[in-house]
């Protein structure tokens, strides 16, 4: 298993291109399980996820080639299977996103129910009832959430939960009513831009979707889709995580491709620790001054501050002049990086959802543990910053989200290297 080996320490300089979006890849490629014809999807990373996703739509009955790099082929050839198993589904939680277009399409869903995950407790209760709203039947058998219909009829669907709107529970719906008789209206949609790019790419295919990027979706139910090609927008969890590693190690970097209006949140967070963001021709520049101020954050649904960069945020925090505080309002149990942030030196508290933070001067390097994909990366950019080496181990959880991270942060002057052990 490969681990990361970092010396801290090196402010970074340069220019890094931002890849496209996983979170957005994942839905998009199982959109094409709706469509007839050829997709070609531009801009998608290569990352474990993505590599995943194609595994499971190739069961699925969907050819999927890579004809260069960052450009996907996709076409439905045989509709017979719609039986996601546990092995694959086990393996990656986005792999959910096939239940709604099998749904729609094929009128039969059988998807393995994902199982526990690191991040916490993620149910799909919302999922499931956003597709019996549209007029599936729906059954548990062994393990795995079976959805029928005859036909699918447009309805008002509402799909805020406990921790406010769905990102894939929103993703499936939308794609689940595509191709449903009449029109459907999903109140308390997802806004986030992951959603919003779905909703293009189907909308170029034939589909009549509005309100994408707000709270309420109007889908009107066509016929049938055709294959189109779509450019994937540009990750902005990575190009965050980037902006942080500028913070941490009082560096300038140029991220080419960011999007800041997709960031809104994050930036004024960062503008507020002290960390300077400017929007330029082909990107984002990002700078930091010496001194960190010390600040409260809440995350919550987009436009909010986003919960994948919670870690990453709470690794600068941690060298704050002073006390912060981080509350996690998207995944309470989102905090396995507090315990090895802490082996480096930091001083984190971790009190139900909420996490007080008091500033300290320096980070130490230390063997540690990745545990989730953003956890990781929160490890990685303290590494960057650490006083002597960090060792982290399990990197594979960085690799199914993050594209060559190290070779990225190597560029721009960072002494990160892979270690096969
Ligand atoms: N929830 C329910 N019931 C449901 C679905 C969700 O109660 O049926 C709850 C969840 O437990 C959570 C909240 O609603 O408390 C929001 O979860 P959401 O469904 O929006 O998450 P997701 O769609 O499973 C996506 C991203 C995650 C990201 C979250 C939140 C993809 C493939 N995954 O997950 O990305 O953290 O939205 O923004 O889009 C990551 O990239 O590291 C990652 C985990």
């Amino acid at each position: 298993m490969d681990v990361f080996e970092i010396h801290g320490g090196n402010r970074l300089r340069g220019t890094i291109q931002i890849g496209g979006s996983k979170n957005a890849a994942l839905p998009l490629m199982a959109a094409v399980l709706l469509t007839e014809g050829e997709t070609i999807l531009r801009n998608v990373p290569d990352l474990k996820d993505v590599e995943l996703m194609g595994e499971l739509l190739a069961q699925l009955g969907v050819s999927v080639r890579r004809i260069e790099p960052g450009i996907l082929r996709l076409r439905v050839e045989d509709e017979s299977n719609s039986h996601a198993r546990y092995e694959l589904v086990s393996q990656m939680r986005a792999s959910v996103c096939v239940l709604g277009p099998l749904l729609g399409k094929r009128k039969t869903a059988r998807v393995a129910m994902p199982g526990g995950c690191a991040i916490g407790f993620r149910p799909i209760d919302l999922h499931v009832r956003g597709c019996q709203a549209l007029g599936a039947d729906y059954d548990l058998a062994n393990g795995d959430v079976v959805l029928k219909t005859k036909r699918l009829a447009g309805t008002e669907v509402f799909l805020g939960g406990p921790f406010g709107s769905s990102v894939t529970a929103t993703a499936n719906v939308m794609m689940a009513a595509v191709l449903a008789e009449g029109a459907t209206v999903i109140e308390s949609a997802a806004c986030e831009p992951e959603v919003a790019d779905l909703a293009v790419y189907l909308n170029a295919c034939g589909a009549r979707i509005s309100g994408h990027g707000t709270p309420r979706i109007v889908i009107e139910g066509v016929d049938a889709l055709r294959g189109v090609e779509h450019t994937i927008i540009p990750d902005r969890i990575e190009a965050g995580t980037f902006m942080i590693a500028a913070g941490i190690t009082n560096g300038e970097l140029e991220l080419a491709g960011a999007r800041l209006d997709h960031l809104v949140a994050a930036v004024d967070a960062l503008r507020r620790v002290g960390v300077l963001v400017k929007r330029t021709d082909t990107g984002v520049n990002v700078s930091a001054a010496r001194r960190l101020e010390p600040i409260e954050i809440t995350t919550q649904p987009y436009p909010g501050f986003p919960t994948d960069l919670q870690a990453q945020m709470m690794a600068l925090l941690a060298l704050a002049d002073g006390n912060s505080v981080l509350t996690e309002k998207i995944y309470p149990d989102r905090f396995l990086h507090v315990a090895e942030l802490n082996r480096m030196g930091a001083h984190l508290r971790k009190e139900g959802p909420t996490v007080i933070i008091e500033g300290v001067k320096q980070l130490v390097g230390a063997p540690v543990m990745a545990s989730d994909l953003r956890a990781s990366a929160a490890l990685v950019l303290a590494g960057l910053i650490a006083k002597g080496r960090t060792v982290i181990q399990r990197v594979y959880h960085i690799d199914r989200g993050y594209e060559r991270i190290e070779e990225k942060l190597r560029a721009v002057g960072a002494d990160i290297r892979r270690v096969k052990t």
